[in-house]
């Protein structure tokens, strides 16, 4: 059981097998998470260079917790304590980690295209960890991981994504993904933070929160990244919030069994209320949880471990 690809540079073009593989093995990973021993000798040997050259709480915890529960070596590269500040290339700098002998690298880059561009300088194995715009390709399948935990199937369940669209590499690797794998997906935001051509990503598109709402059986809150506003792409924070906050007022638009998800950092009281964040019908924490066991997958899968 192997996959198709060879690195994981975004979603789109992934086959449903290749999707379904991953998730399935992210459910062994999640069991052996629960003992109390919850380390497997499957990347012993290996060696993951963590290159993140913007800011990042889960992803990069994740990451590295998922290649020590592997047995697998990390090396953390942060670029504020790097050869970068003495100007060194891109392209030098993972040469120079290559001639080290490594084996996989796991990068976060606010320039979209960076993880393909890396495939051309270095044989090892490339994870995106986020580029830019483009694709967060481990966010969209713990995303899916948790749906599919919850509800138990993906295909015909109703997806909405509301929030910064336009800028949203979460929204983007979903969207790729959650089409694949035949899931029903409204995509909502202010008109200015909308695509303009998504026929592509075969989604819905409102600007109207309870249209996008009222019969979803997930609603995915993103993150509103402020300096949006220098830009003005979207007039104030309070306009913004009382049109696509979610508060228990707005929860009511909601089917009852619908569920809010988030893939972190929360503005709170800006997207989400603290009491929608921290209710019972939130799962934003069991992403987290599920974030190390899809990452153990991956690493897995692309670093052809064995015995899981
Ligand atoms: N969801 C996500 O990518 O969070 P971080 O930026 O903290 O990694």
């Amino acid at each position: 059981m192997g996959l198709a690809i060879q690195h994981l540079l975004g979603l789109e073009g992934i086959s449903e097998e290749d999707i379904t593989t991953i998730l399935d093995t992210a459910e062994r990973f999640h069991e052996v998470l629960q003992r109390d021993i919850k380390q497997v000798p499957t990347l012993r040997g290996k060696t993951v260079v963590n290159l993140f050259y913007e800011s990042s709480t889960r992803t990069r915890i994740s990451f590295e917790l998922a290649e020590k529960r592997l047995s697998a070596s990390p090396i953390n590269f942060s670029a504020t304590t790097s050869s970068v500040n003495k100007g060194e290339t891109l392209r030098d700098t993972i040469r120079n980690i290559e001639a080290m002998k490594i084996d996989m690298v796991v990068v976060r880059h606010h320039a979209a295209g960076v993880p393909h561009f890396l495939t051309q300088c270095t044989d090892a194995v490339i994870i995106n960890a986020g580029d830019g715009f483009h694709e967060h390709p481990t966010q969209a399948l713990l995303d899916m991981m948790s749906i599919r935990r919850h509800f138990g199937r993906l295909r015909g369940l109703r997806v909405a994504i509301v929030g910064d669209i336009l800028h949203s590499r979460v929204a983007r690797s979903n969207a790729w993904g959650m089409r694949t794998m035949g899931v029903k997906l409204t995509l909502c935001g202010p008109p200015t933070l909308l695509p303009q051509h998504s026929e592509a990503l075969g989604a819905k598109i409102t600007d109207n929160l309870e249209e996008a709402a009222r019969e979803t059986d997930v609603l995915m809150l993103l993150r509103l990244q402020m300096e949006r506003q220098q830009s003005g792409l979207f007039p104030a924070v309070r306009e913004y919030r009382s049109r696509y906050g979610i508060d228990l007022e707005k929860m009511r638009m909601l089917p009852e069994h619908a569920i809010i998800m988030h893939p972190g950092p929360v503005n709170r009281g800006i997207e989400l209320a603290s009491n929608v964040a921290d209710g019972p019908r939130s799962i934003i924490l069991d992403q987290v949880t599920n974030g190390v066991a899809v990452r153990m997958a991956v690493l897995y899968l692309l670093g052809g471990g064995d015995n899981a």
